[in-house]
């Protein structure tokens, strides 16, 4: 058993979030942690809406309200989406609480006190027509590293390479087309150079356990090659203050939006800790080298968690070639694992809320079973490769697989059971079919369980579902309805295959759980059970621990999951006529949701 840490991308609050977004870090983080808290090991799974930033200020002035309005509201709607979702957040909190601006300014100042800082005069970019700066990501430009075109001043996704606006080609504002001015400003460079070495035996490491998947080690290495110093300060008035004297009072100069977002993992950890009570609580997972770190998000993301953020933990406790020490948090942990996942288009388009191609993650649920979404995306998301979410393989998955397969099985096992007995029967002599078909399904414990333990979701599923064809088949081959039937049936020998094939389908129930956690409780209940084998979590609204706004978290109480192994049917628990558990859906909801879009 091991402390392990699920760390999950935070969802900019600039808006609210559709179903790219949670596809690529939030429905796997949560199979991740449901399977690993079955499996014994002591999770905790943080994150929180990343607040700061331009993109939020953007909103804000779009809309006429103050930044923090902003966040506010899309906090709020964000965190309600994630919880409809099931998504099993030991905290889910947010950037602009007191304890994450206080923890960020803790990482500075260790970062800087061991020398990792360097101040540098640059230039900034300044809208010629307004006079206002002009945000990084608002410049597009070609890339001075690979040559692409549309590369924006912060980022190019061709090359994948952070960028600084001012280098960029022919760079034009993309606000209104014209050519940013430049102008002198002081800023904080993280001297990533000084920790590349320590980056590079890091990475060597983790590349050597095999586990990272191929595009995001390799890219993870690549960027090294390009390794510079990067600005962590920007002329901004929202944000983290900088907590130096002659800064902290600068309304203009705040901490870079990456700089303090991704510290958000440890200040999680840490609020987590004092709201049990426990204020050291975290460190179990932040200060032990055998824990194990999990680090899940969109491939947009690799870079600040593959070198930001370990760079920023590795300066922290002077680990770079300049040396120093660790403040009061002590040697923190790097990432085990970044697990990233590619993208996710929709009817083969990027997704885009302005062109209307978009479904925000609150339609579909207004509309669709979470579990149905949760099961298009652990079979047929953009786990290693990038993929296609379509409306006509959502109805078709959801219908030939999970009603067709699954459901079809559940149904019918609770359907024969309770017409026939009323109670899960006991079995008389098993033969050598159900000796085999009942070691199948138990061995599907380890195979599935190493697959998600090792992010090869879709792999894991479909061994599942590759079980649930097989029960199916034992069905048919058995034909327990023609045992049933009154004279020429044999009621001893229709106990016994249905005593297994309850005991194989609440097998897979547990098997299909951390995908299908809201069913998994429909399955459970069905079978006498008190269906609360798949924990949920719980929005609450709390009191900021420092004295700031209440705002809304997202936590629970996850221990009560029951082990990951087979768990022996009772004899004698009593079975109703089931409802059925899955809604099938009709093939007009395809051209329905199609001409929703643009
Ligand atoms: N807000 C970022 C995005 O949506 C992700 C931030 S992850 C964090 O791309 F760790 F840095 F918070
Ligand atoms: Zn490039």
């Amino acid at each position: 058993m091991s402390t392990v840490l699920s760390a999950v991308a935070w969802p900019y609050a600039n808006g609210p979030r559709h179903i790219g977004h949670v596809a690529g870090f939030g429905v796997p983080s949560d199979v991740f942690s449901r399977y690993m808290r079955m499996a014994g090991h002591d999770v905790l799974m943080v994150s929180g809406s990343d607040e700061h930033g331009t993109p939020i200020l953007i909103a804000a002035d779009e809309a006429g309200v103050t930044p923090q309005q902003l966040a506010d509201q899309n906090h709020r709607i964000i965190a309600e989406d994630l919880a409809s979702l099931g998504l099993t957040y030991d905290l889910y909190t947010r950037t602009t609480t007191r304890n994450h601006h206080a923890v960020v300014q803790e990482l500075f100042l260790g970062v800087y006190e061991n020398g990792y800082f360097v101040e540098q005069t640059t230039y900034g970019a300044i809208s010629p027509s307004t006079g206002r700066t002009l945000p990084d990501r608002y410049i597009e430009g070609t890339c001075p590293i690979c040559g692409a075109g549309g590369a924006r001043g912060d980022q190019c996704d061709t090359c994948g390479n952070q960028l600084d606006p001012h280098d960029l080609i022919d760079p034009r504002s993309k606000i209104n087309g014209e050519t940013p001015e430049f102008i002198e400003t002081q800023h904080f460079f993280l001297d990533l150079p000084a920790l590349a070495e320590a980056l590079g035996q890091w990475l060597d490491e983790r590349e050597a356990t095999g586990l990272w998947r191929p595009n995001v080690i390799r890219f993870s290495q690549n960027i090294l090659k390009e390794i510079r110093p990067r600005a962590m300060t920007r002329d901004i008035d929202w944000g983290i203050a900088v907590p130096l004297d002659g800064w902290r009072d600068n309304p203009t100069k705040k901490l870079y939006v990456w700089f303090d977002a991704v510290v958000g993992y440890l200040s999680a950890s840490i609020e987590w800790a004092r709201r049990t009570g426990d204020p050291d609580a975290w460190r179990r997972w932040w200060n032990d080298p055998e824990s194990l770190a999990y680090y899940f998000m969109g491939k947009d993301n690799i870079t600040f968690h593959s070198q930001i953020w370990p760079a920023e933990l590795l300066a922290y406790a002077g680990k770079g070639d300049k040396g120093g020490t660790a403040r009061e948090y002590g040697e923190l942990h790097l990432p085990t694992e970044v697990v990233s996942s590619e993208f996710l288009t929709m009817e083969g388009r990027k997704f885009s809320s302005s062109k209307k191609v978009v479904i925000y993650v609150r339609d579909l649920l207004s509309r669709y079973q979470p579990d149905a979404f949760r099961y298009f995306v652990a079979s047929a998301g953009p786990e290693a490769q990038d993929s296609d979410f379509t409306w006509s393989e959502f109805v078709r998955r959801t219908n030939d697989e999970l009603v067709a397969g699954w459901g079809n099985l559940v149904n019918r096992t609770a359907t024969l059971v309770a017409k026939n007995f009323g109670e899960i029967p006991a079995a008389g002599a098993f033969t050598a079919e159900d000796e085999a078909l009942l070691a199948h399904v138990e061995e599907a414990f380890g195979v599935v369980g190493d697959l998600i333990a090792r992010h090869r979701q879709k792999q894991a599923i479909g061994e599942a579902m590759r079980v649930v064809a097989e029960v199916n088949k034992y069905v048919s081959d058995t034909e327990p309805w023609k045992l049933a039937k009154p004279e020429v049936g044999d009621p001893e020998r229709l106990a016994t295959v249905l005593h297994v094939m309850t005991q194989c389908v609440l097998d897979l129930n547990l098997l299909l759980a951390p995908f299908l956690p809201f069913s998994a409780n429909e399955v459970d209940r069905t079978f006498g059970g008190t269906g609360e084998i798949a924990p949920m979590p719980r929005l609450e609204e709390v009191e900021d621990l420092d004295g700031g706004a209440s705002y809304p978290i997202l936590t629970g109480d996850y221990a009560g999951a029951p082990a990951w192994q087979r768990h022996p049917v009772v004899v004698g628990t009593p079975v109703a006529k089931p409802t059925p558990i899955f809604t099938k859906l009709d093939v007009s909801v395809i051209d329905e949701e199609l001409a929703r879009l643009a």
